[in-house]
């Protein structure tokens, strides 16, 4: 898993028009992201329902970007064989799910995907440590999981750091990714902290110029 960019940025489509999905998904292409964050929701896990499977389906026949699935669902080892048949390259899913941890992983490894695990704002970093030499990222939820448009939590600052130190000594290639509130000011921070993927929705789909918003953040 190359990227180019040794910051990636990873548009959350839940901002996007979904009825306008292909086209949206070629601006932010053409606009530099480098992958392309598929936002899952199932009423249940958050108080939110967005989009599952046919959907991911879909998109992955209509372009060859990465696609980063953040599973907010309650039973994320139900679904992996789906989501991984789907087209997903990389799966994550939250630790404060039903779902066994280390099974969930190894199921999503023998999918032949890339596993993630995320943490809420109120999970403290050290859950995620047995795992980060087996995974490929983990994302630092900086809001509440549910919605776009909220505001950054900076009290997660210290989470990113203390994982980034973690992975320096067991998974120097770590990913960290931040979701929620991500903009040039809040990504620049994280970054400090050691965040090296930027989701970011409703800053990117709602800016007039795709491309600088993009390298904005960057
Ligand atoms: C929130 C989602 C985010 C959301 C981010 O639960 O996980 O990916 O789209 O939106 P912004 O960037 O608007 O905070
Ligand atoms: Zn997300």
């Amino acid at each position: 898993m190359e990227f180019k960019n040794d910051i990636k940025i990873s548009p959350s489509i839940l901002s996007a028009d979904y009825a306008s999905l292909k086209s949206e998904i070629e601006k932010v292409k053409l606009g530099g992201a480098d992958m392309l964050h598929v936002d899952v929701m199932d009423g249940h896990f958050v108080p939110n329902i967005s989009i599952g499977p046919p959907v991911v389906k879909s998109i992955r026949k209509s372009t060859d970007m990465f696609l980063d699935c953040h599973l907010m669902i309650s039973n994320p080892y139900d679904y992996i064989d789906s989501f991984a048949s789907s087209g997903a390259d990389l799966i994550a899913f939250h630790v404060e799910s039903n779902s066994d941890i280390g099974e969930t992983i190894d199921k999503i490894i023998s999918a032949g995907v890339k596993p993630a695990l995320v943490l809420k704002p109120g999970t403290d970093a050290e859950v995620v440590f047995p795992y980060l030499s087996k995974i490929a990222m983990v994302l630092v939820m900086t809001v509440e999981p549910g919605f776009g448009g909220q505001s950054f939590m900076s009290d997660m600052l210290s989470k990113i750091k203390v994982i980034r130190e973690k992975a320096e000594e067991v998974n120097p290639k770590l990913m960290i990714q931040v979701d929620g509130g991500i903009v040039p000011e809040t990504a620049k921070l994280c970054v400090e902290a050691g965040a090296d993927v930027l989701v970011s929705g409703s800053y990117i789909f709602g800016a007039e110029d795709t491309a600088s918003a993009i390298s904005s953040l960057r």
